[in-house]
Parts: structure tokens; sequence; C-alpha cells
């Protein structure tokens, strides 16, 4: 599709556009790009994808894959931001307007990619495939409010008040976040073998409990008298602390994919920094659509 002049556009900040594709809303090179994954992405069998909407914990959740199937990351992670090592499908591979002829360090052998693209529009190849998929989620509060503070790097202002409208009309990148998150919940319930769930909020709680949990889903559990202490290892390898005090996390060079330098994925990394921006009538606004979007889903944040 060539041709994106018939399809819905609306604002979403400062006068850039969104386009609104077969239910959910994108940016224009990322909706080509989503495109392309669509028309040529075959994953093998061993794959993994993380999948997730953006600002819920991606980057973790790419350096705690990449440490659980590698089996030690440390090294890795010193040298590569966790998005060279698990390359996003979308927004690095399949880009048409920037040059992809990087190497990613984590890519192909490594076998995990990411995307944000909603479950709804996921290729067959993956969604039939062998390949197993795995989201992360976040409280839709926190996920708005570290949003606002990562498109707010840029030179353009984005007051809350309007932010918080579209993110509760759906229309911000990879929108609605509640149908994104709805997809990949229901699959995850008829498909658990298929589909992981897990939620920053989980993750946080109890990193040592989820880390093993995702090895056995992947086939690959930690076994033997050292289990505890690799697992151990690896939670902290993959700490907020540990990874935004890391040289390579902290650059300000921006990668051409990203055109935001590495550091802005590191912000604050916790749970409940929405109690210091959302006044009452803007919690109400977003419970109510919360409530609205996932009663009866029987996924509760
Ligand atoms: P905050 O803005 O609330 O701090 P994503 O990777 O999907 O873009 O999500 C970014 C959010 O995850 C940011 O949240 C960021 O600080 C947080 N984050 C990044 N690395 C993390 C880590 N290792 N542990 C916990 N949170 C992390």
């Amino acid at each position: 599709m060539d041709d994106y002049s018939s399809l819905p556009v609306e604002k979403w900040w400062g006068d850039e556009h969104l386009y609104h594709w077969r239910g959910f809303w994108f940016r224009l090179p990322y909706l080509q790009a989503t495109q392309e994954v669509l028309n040529n992405f075959n994953p093998l069998p061993s794959d993994v994808i993380l999948t997730s909407f953006p600002k819920t914990g991606t980057t973790w959740l790419k350096a705690l894959l990449y440490s659980i199937i590698n089996r030690s990351s440390s090294d890795s992670l010193i040298t590569n931001n966790p998005h060279e090592l698990v390359p996003s499908l979308e927004l690095q591979i399949h880009r048409r307007d920037i040059a992809t002829t990087h190497s990613f360090a984590g890519s192909p052998s490594a076998g995990i990619f990411s995307t944000h693209i909603p479950y709804q529009l996921l290729p067959q190849t993956i969604k039939t495939g062998e390949c197993q998929v795995v989201y992360i989620t976040r409280n839709p509060k926190d996920t708005f409010v570290s949003l606002w503070h990562f498109v707010g790097k840029s030179n353009k202002p984005w007051p809350l008040e309007m932010a918080l409208e579209r993110f509760c009309s759906g229309v911000v990148p990879y929108g609605s976040y509640f149908d994104h998150v709805l997809g990949y919940w229901k699959e995850s319930l008829v498909k658990p073998k298929k589909v992981f769930f897990i939620s920053y909020e989980e993750l946080r709680d109890n990193p040592k409990t989820h880390v093993k949990r995702l090895a056995e889903f992947l086939d690959c559990p930690f076994n033997g008298e050292d289990e505890e202490d690799v697992v151990e290892e690896i939670v902290r390898s993959c700490s907020f602390e540990r990874l935004s005090n890391l040289e390579v996390n902290k650059s300000s060079d921006c990668p051409t994919w990203l055109k935001l330098p590495y550091n802005s994925y590191f912000r604050q990394g916790g749970m409940g920094d929405h109690k210091n921006y959302l006044d009452p009538e803007m919690n109400k606004r977003i419970d109510t659509i919360t409530h609205e979007k996932l009663h009866g889903s029987g996924l509760v944040f």
C-alpha cells in the first residue's frame, strides 16, 4: 500500500499526524514498516517475539530475554544498548526511511525480535508459526506518564491535558493502548504456551520468580546447583540501576532509527509515578476509560 491519502488522519502531538489503519493509529514511517513486516517477516520456529505497547518496559524485557536465552549477558549489555541486542521489526529492521545496513548485535543468531504491532495485526507467520510471543504491559497511568515524558524529550511541547485526551481517545502511536493490551491478553488466555503475558508491576515486584517462569515458558529452564545465583545475576545485570548507569546507555548519541539518545529509554524505572502528575480529574478520566475497556476481561491493574 503506497497511497495513504484515503486513511483517516489525526493530529496527536504538535503538528505530528497519525494514520488510522485496521483499527490502530500509526506514524507513517512505522505504518509502512509494519506493512513490510506483515508482507515479509518469516520467523523461525525458534524465534522469540517480544511484543509491547510503547513505554511499558520493553527495554528491560529485551535485556532480560536476551540474558535468559544466552544465560549471561553482562558483557553484551556493557557494550550494547538492549535495543541493539533485540532489534525492533518495524522500528529498525523493516524501515524504508532509514538505511538498514546496520548489523544488529543480537540478530539473527539470537533469534529475538521485538515489535509494537498489535496482536490483531500480527502477520499470520507469527500467529500460526511455532515461534513464541512474550508480551509486557504496564498499568495505563504509568504508561501514559512515561509516554508523555518520552515524547516531551523532543523539542515540541505536549501539554499534559492534551496528551491525556489523546491517550484516552487512543490516538497515540500503536493506540489504542487498551485494544493493544486486550488483543495480547485474550490470546494469552487461549494459547498460554504461545503467548506469555506479564506486567511491569509483576516483574518489578518479583523479578526472580518471573525470570524463572519466562525461562520455563521458553523451554530453557534454569536447573543445577547454581540456579539461584544465575537467576539473581540476570536480575541484577538487567536492573534499572545497573543498565541506566552503563556508559552505553548514558550516551547522548542518537541512533538513526530513533532520533533520540539511548538514555531516553531510562528515566525513573519505578511504579506509581503518575501520582506526581495526574490530578483527581485526570485520574477519573483514565479510570473511567480503563473500566469501560477492560471490565469483564479478567485483566486488572
Ligand atoms: P519510566 O518513564 O516510568 O521511568 P520502554 O522500554 O517500553 O520504552 O519503557 C520505558 C520505561 O521502562 C521507562 O519508564 C524506563 O525508565 C523503564 N525502564 C527502562 N529500563 C528499565 C529497567 N531495567 N528496569 C525497570 N524499568 C526500566
